[in-house]
């Protein structure tokens, strides 16, 4: 995805940094310290600005989400959609985060926000594979990976995000009934993935190659990547697989 910098996109994400996942690099991910044991946990690698995750939490507000996003200035856009459909407040006119009581944080300054009005999901500015790496063996319930990119170029396959090395990540992490979900615009990216993931211990549960036509689609919840491709009358790819486990 590419973006112009954000004007003060340090300092917006300082604001609502209480929404970030609060990762220490290198170290084991422990999902439970933040979100409370025995709680359903659901990966999103490269949520992008954010509208999936923001309506899939408000639907399942007993699962606890980790949204991560590798670019700051377009994970930033992500926390300030989810924040405002949690009633956190909004941009204030001149810059800054206006809270719902007035105070403005702005230059720098973090919003302290209480836990409990913090939700089910947590962001995190991080590439997938270093954090899923750093995850328990059978830890996540569902990882989703929507409209990633292609990486068309013959040097590149390693990036996709359905590649072995993710795979075998995926794999571990996810727990025996776990799922991995993928939709994409993109049909060599979907063929390869019906081909990696059997190959590198998944089963195929489902597949469509047209979604929005599909008896998926009453539940489908649009991301922004997605609503531009069907725009254009490109149809939208899903498939779902489990992780085979001995
Ligand atoms: C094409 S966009 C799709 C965004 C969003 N999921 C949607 O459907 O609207 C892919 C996003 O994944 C992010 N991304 C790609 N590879 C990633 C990785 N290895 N780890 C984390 N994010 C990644 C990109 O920065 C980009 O924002």
């Amino acid at each position: 995805m590419r973006m112009r910098k954000k004007r003060h996109g340090s300092e917006r994400l300082l604001a609502l940094s209480a929404l970030l996942y609060p990762d220490r690099e290198g170290a084991a991910v422990l999902p439970g310290e933040v979100f409370g044991p025995d709680r359903p946990l659901v990966l999103e690698v490269g949520c992008g600005k954010g509208e999936f995750i923001t309506k899939l939490s408000l639907l399942h507000p007993e699962t606890a989400y980790i949204a991560l996003e590798r670019i700051a200035d377009v994970c930033v856009v992500a926390m300030e959609k989810y924040a405002r459909s949690r009633g956190l407040g909004d941009m204030g006119q001149n810059g800054g985060w206006l809270a719902p009581d007035g105070t403005l944080y702005k230059d720098g300054a973090v919003w302290d926000i209480p836990v409990d009005m913090r939700g089910n999901v947590r962001f995190l500015v991080a590439d997938a594979a270093d954090f899923a790496a750093r995850l328990p063996d059978n830890s996540v319930s569902a990882i989703l990976a929507n409209f990633s990119d292609p990486w068309p170029g013959k040097g590149d396959h390693k990036k996709r995000l359905t590649s072995p090395g993710f795979l075998a990540e995926y794999r571990r992490i996810l727990k025996p009934d776990g799922v991995f979900r993928f939709k994409t615009d993109n049909d060599g990216l979907f063929d390869y993935s019906l081909e990696t993931l059997p190959e590198n211990g998944f089963r195929i549960l489902w597949q469509t190659g047209d979604l929005h036509g599909s008896e998926r689609a009453a539940d489908n919840i649009m991301t922004e990547y997605e609503r531009n491709f069907s725009e254009k009358g490109i149809l939208i790819k899903m498939l779902e697989a489990s992780p085979v486990k001995e």
